[in-house]
């Protein structure tokens, strides 16, 4: 029985004063959830605010990236070490914004998720196919090759605490949310690879979430689906309320699945 995960990315959006003042309305919304588990990825300039605000509570806080080395001149970056400092748990990895606009590549979501798992951080690895990939069927390929290449030489032991997120491009921010059948689709394409790579067990036991315009009127539809294990969430993780109830409303137990 995988526990699903809902996950909130605020990207570019926050300051550190409106990052507390959402957690003050949102914290007591969800204290009695404990069914799922809650993550919140803010920018990094309120990443510690926001661990404090929830130290104690049943909601996590992550990074939205890192570098894989520990310290270095390379401006700008934060590393694995200095997340674990804060003691940031949770950190997310190869998102499709940092690969379009940071040039971030397979290669380096690989590197960034050893050197997560070494740092006892949980990684959240996005991957997903674009409109055209899709169009020339090509989804499965893409998907296939983005997590082969993430779990390059992992051990199936340290695999546990990573989580994959599903993001088809085309669904993100576009208001296009997937059907629950293509996701399916992709999520038994993506946990197969899993099985190739790290063995049934381990692909059987890894949380797969779905992230693309999830919203409080569709999670229900979502997570209907046995093979989607919750939610990444973007814009309409902003609000607190609406954040609420997309936890509230994904809460219907979730069914175990066999490969
Ligand atoms: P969205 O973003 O919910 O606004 O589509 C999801 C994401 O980018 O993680």
């Amino acid at each position: 029985m995988r526990k699903p995960v809902i996950a909130a990315n605020w990207k570019m959006y926050k300051t550190p004063t409106e990052s507390v003042a959402f957690l003050h309305e949102f914290l007591p919304l969800v204290k009695a959830c404990c069914d799922l588990e809650i993550a919140i990825y803010p920018t990094m300039s309120s990443l510690a605010s926001v661990i404090e605000a929830v130290k104690g509570t049943n909601v996590s806080a992550g990074a939205q990236t890192m570098h894989w080395l520990n310290e270095g001149p390379y401006t700008g970056q934060t590393s694995p070490t200095m997340l674990a400092s804060i003691n940031c748990d949770h950190v997310l990895l190869g998102h499709s914004e940092r690969r379009i606009y940071a040039h971030e590549t397979d290669d380096m979501v690989n590197w960034k998720l050893k050197a997560a798992l070494a740092q006892g951080l949980v990684p959240m690895v996005c991957v997903g196919e674009t409109a055209e990939k899709r169009d020339s069927g090509l989804t499965e390929a893409v998907l296939r090759w983005q997590i082969s290449c993430a779990l390059n030489s992992i051990r199936p032991q340290d695999a546990a605490p990573i989580i994959i997120a599903y993001e088809p491009v085309w669904a993100i921010g576009t208001g296009s949310v997937a059907r629950p059948d293509q996701i399916a689709d992709a999520h038994r394409i993506i946990r197969r690879e899993i099985a190739g790579r790290l063995g049934k067990h381990a692909a059987s036991e890894m949380r797969i979430l779905y992230g693309g315009s999830v919203k409080p009127e569709n999670i229900a539809r979502l997570m209907a689906e046995p093979e989607i294990d919750g939610a990444l969430v973007g814009g309409a993780s902003l609000d607190p309320h609406s954040l609420a109830s997309i936890i509230e409303n994904a809460l219907p137990v979730k069914r175990a699945i066999s490969l």
